[in-house]
């Protein structure tokens, strides 16, 4: 079977003051996602948006043909629940929450699944991914951070490798369809490494934002996939 590799930008490094037009640039360079990182100055050391702003930018989120194009919601906040749920309503496609954020992990991924949305888990460097043997019959996305979460534009964790060979296991093992989302430091010069370890799909924030033709590095991208 031939994995269906999918690309997902963060606008983290887009440019805040335009970031409808941020989009649909990015979107029309290739993009299949739009990676939305939620952070709250409290679970992480850094502050940006909230479901307002993805609600506006819902609209902005779709093909040049009219197609939609996911928005993939990573929350960097605790608690949770609440604020998922108003991800939900602002037209989020998939959130994914870091289960050290929340007391509840199981509630937590319930509350989103209520909402009709694809619920993720994530994993930061340092943590395990115990608590998929609980929780893998539920979600639809894995999201191994191969960076510390908070800031674009740090180095890749070469760590994280192995933690994606030992999701892509879980999830063979499972049957079920269940991304593998690798976020943080990734670029052109590594991507394949990482789809190699069993990653499909793969946030690049500052490679793809910082370069004027994103088109250039998303196509430099596919290219090293496939
Ligand atoms: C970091 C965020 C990432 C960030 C990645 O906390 O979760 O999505 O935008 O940025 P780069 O690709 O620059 O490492
Ligand atoms: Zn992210």
């Amino acid at each position: 079977m031939t994995t269906t590799y999918r690309i997902a930008p963060s606008i983290l490094s887009a440019d805040f003051a335009r970031l409808g037009e941020e989009v649909r640039a990015v979107i029309a360079a290739g993009a299949d996602w739009i990676h939305f990182d939620v952070m709250d100055n409290h679970y992480v050391p850094n502050l940006t948006f909230g479901p307002m702003v993805c609600q506006a930018l819902k609209s902005y989120a779709q093909t040049p043909a009219g197609v939609a194009v996911p928005i993939d919601v990573h929350l960097m906040i605790s608690p949770v629940d609440a604020l998922a749920a108003s991800f939900a309503e602002a037209g989020a496609d998939l959130i994914s929450f870091h289960p050290d954020a929340s007391a509840h992990v199981h509630r937590s991924v319930q509350a989103i699944k209520s909402k009709g949305v694809k619920a993720g888990l994530v994993f930061n460097p340092a943590e395990s991914l115990d608590v998929l043997n609980w929780t893998l019959d539920d979600i639809d996305l894995i999201l191994i951070m191969s960076v510390n979460p908070g800031f674009g534009g740090q180095s890749f964790i070469d760590s994280a490798l192995r933690k994606v060979e030992q999701a892509r296991k879980l999830i063979d093992a499972s049957g079920r369809d269940i991304r593998l989302e690798v976020d943080g430091g990734i670029k052109v010069d590594n991507i394949r490494r990482v789809a190699d370890a069993g990653a499909d799909t793969f946030v690049a924030g500052s490679a793809i934002f910082g370069q004027n033709d994103y088109k250039v590095v998303i196509d430099q991208m596919r290219s090293a996939l496939n």
